[in-house]
């Protein structure tokens, strides 16, 4: 597919109002996006596990402007207040998508948003946001364009949701969704996130994450700043055929369920994450000694009982730990007994795998 195909045709019903409720979840990427070209295409093909419990949940009410505009209008609510803050980013994505959604232009939104996870908790809020957003727009523009097909509206939500934050087009549906052009998936796509449809290992399903926060604070590099840094760097061209590969071997594993290998590859992909920000001019570490420690403890952990878990990082300080739903007993009281003091006022949460974005009924 190529981007003119979702510049839709002439409207087929007008509508001067509609409105749209969506809960989008996070997601936490295995094989890590890391650096982007021009038009927020992913320098090297990622795959992640779609979450559940952390989610943003977006109502949109859409009304006609009246006379001829040339932008869409907003009032945005976070958490029923107004945060100005949040306006630039809104405003930027709508700048972004309105070649492929042109009707926006029309219309005033009122968008009352909010998250599940405790505000500034170092949980990247950016990809169920922007999920639930464009969920949000997909759904107007369904009651603008009737005969679309679910099919259609999925793939544009994700589409749009990746114009907005690149990770959030793989928060529209799960549990493990690939985004970006890769060998052995036929049906990846650097435009959109797409289900991974290959023989998933049942050991991999309901795959529990509990994310240690270790860091609440704002991240020291935004995201969007961090991709940049891949441009001029000494390793690129290793990390994206390394990106490449380590998601052929992800694929093996994911298909005959050997969790030495699949931690293996997730906690190498963390690290080296980790590492292009340790090797970028300028260069940032993202860890905090806390991380580190949960790190080393983990590993201790896994040599003395031999259970399989293993941890992944994002941009940031916050550790998350992956384990099979069957260790949920085990490794909970692994980290009570031994992770909860490296943790921000002793805070965790517990998530894990899910199905995707849900439309909610309550946008009356
Ligand atoms: C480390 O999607 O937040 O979480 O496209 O600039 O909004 P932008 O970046 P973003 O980057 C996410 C990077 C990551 C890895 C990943 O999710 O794949």
């Amino acid at each position: 597919m190529h981007e003119k195909d979702f510049i839709p045709a002439e409207i087929e019903v007008m509508t001067d109002r509609g409105s749209a409720s969506w809960r989008a979840p996070s997601n936490i990427a295995l094989v890590k996006y890391w650096g982007k070209y021009e038009g927020q295409i992913p320098a090297n093909p990622s795959l992640s596990f779609t979450l559940s419990a952390s989610h943003t949940t977006t109502t949109t009410h859409f009304r006609k402007q009246s006379g001829t505009a040339s932008f869409p209008t907003f009032d945005l609510l976070f958490e029923g207040k107004v945060k100005a803050d949040f306006n630039p980013k809104v405003r930027s994505f709508f700048e972004r998508i309105i070649p492929y959604s042109p009707w926006l232009k029309d219309f005033h939104l009122e968008i009352n948003t909010e998250n599940s996870f405790p505000h500034s908790s170092g949980i990247a809020s950016s990809a169920s946001s922007m999920a639930a957003l464009s969920l949000c727009v997909l759904e107007m523009e369904r009651l603008l364009y009737p005969s679309m097909t679910d099919d259609v509206f999925l793939r544009k939500a994700s589409f749009l949701a990746r114009l907005g934050s690149g990770s959030a087009c793989r928060s529209v549906e799960g549990p493990l969704v690939s985004w970006g052009q890769h060998e052995k998936i036929s049906a990846g796509s650097d435009l959109f996130g797409t289900v991974y449809r290959g023989s998933v290992h049942e050991v991999f399903r309901d795959y529990r994450d509990t994310i240690l926060l270790v860091h609440k604070g704002q991240k020291t590099v935004s995201s969007t700043a961090g991709h940049s840094l891949m441009k001029d760097h000494h390793y690129a061209k290793q990390r994206f055929s390394q990106a490449h590969s380590n998601l052929s071997l992800l694929l093996d594993v994911l298909e005959n369920g050997d969790l030495e290998g699949f931690a293996r590859i997730v906690e190498s992909e963390a690290l080296s994450l980790h590492a292009m920000m340790m090797t970028s001019i300028p260069y940032y570490l993202l860890m905090k000694p806390n991380t580190l420690a949960i790190i080393e403890k983990i590993w201790e952990f896994r040599k003395e009982t031999e259970e399989s878990l293993c941890f992944t990082l994002d941009a940031g300080a916050n550790v998350h730990l992956l384990y099979p739903a069957n260790r949920e007993d085990k490794v909970l009281q692994f980290i009570k007994n031994e992770l909860v003091a490296y943790c921000q006022k002793g805070q965790y949460i517990c998530d894990q795998s899910g199905q995707g974005a849900k439309k909610l009924e309550s946008a009356v």
